[in-house]
């Protein structure tokens, strides 16, 4: 199987304050790789290195292959167009209806795009969501669980190879969390994307994920499949599956 993403020893401190001291993973075509970690341990930065919204200070990134510590804002920009992120939040811009914000996802990054295809676009990715009924709505006007579903959309709409989840469920009631990771197996199967998912949530991390890995003091402190660690005997990792 292919290798989509490669990361080698890396290293982020902000302030000389280590967050990441030495990672390492490797992420395969159609596989997805849960990462659990206590808050403040930095898997969200470890998400924005792989898309450089953070620069890391050391070690190696590989997207599909690119070094992306050292590629050019050209490199960096194509490779930001294969590698869908869905944010911590949603982040949608409020004065759009759900429409606008899928339309400007694209209008961003795909110039050429006439009015038909823009539109088969927004609706085959609302669809993909079963949302097609609030393409007209605000997003002041959606559920957070819907939030996260156009979120998702958004992303999907540029059929990335890779996406980057950061705690796609929380904040979410136990059904809407579970129809959200069912969602994520979906995108997973229809596109054989391969994903990294930040999650809290032991649930998602279990349907979801072919590897789980474990983040504590910049490193994978454990790593396997979810039943391996399930059955750790070291009493840090029971903690996450009791
Ligand atoms: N841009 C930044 N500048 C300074 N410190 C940051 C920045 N981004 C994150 N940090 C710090 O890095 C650490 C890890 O943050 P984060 O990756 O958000 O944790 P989490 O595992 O909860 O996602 C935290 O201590 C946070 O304060
Ligand atoms: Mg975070």
């Amino acid at each position: 199987m292919e290798t989509v993403i490669e990361i080698k020893h890396l290293e982020k401190a902000f302030n000389d304050i280590p967050v990441l001291t030495d990672i390492n993973l490797e992420l395969k075509r159609g596989e997805n790789i849960a990462i659990l970690g206590k808050s403040g341990t930095g898997k969200s930065v470890l998400t924005k290195c792989i898309v450089r919204l953070v620069q890391a200070d050391d070690g190696e990134v590989l997207v599909l292959g690119n070094d992306v510590l050292r590629m050019d804002d050209e490199q960096l920009n194509e490779i930001r167009k294969k590698v869908g992120y869905l944010f911590q939040g949603g982040a949608l811009y409020d004065s759009m209806t759900v429409r606008e914000n899928l339309e400007f996802q694209i209008r961003r990054t795909q110039l050429e795009k006439n009015k038909t295809e823009l539109r088969q676009l927004v609706e085959e990715s609302l669809e993909n969501v079963g949302l097609l009924d609030a393409i007209n709505k605000m997003p002041g006007e959606l559920s957070g669980g819907m939030k996260k579903r156009i979120g998702l959309a958004r992303t999907l709409i540029l059929k990335p190879k890779v996406i980057l989840y950061d705690e796609p469920t929380t904040g979410l009631d136990p059904v809407t969390s579970g129809e959200i990771s069912e969602l994520i197996l979906a995108v997973q199967e229809k596109y054989n994307t391969s994903s990294i998912i930040i999650t809290h949530d032991i649930k998602c991390a279990k349907m979801t994920a072919n590897q789980v890995k474990i983040m504590k003091d910049g490193k994978f402190y454990a790593e396997g499949t979810f039943s391996e660690l399930c059955e750790s005997d070291d009493q840090e990792v029971k903690a996450y599956f009791s």
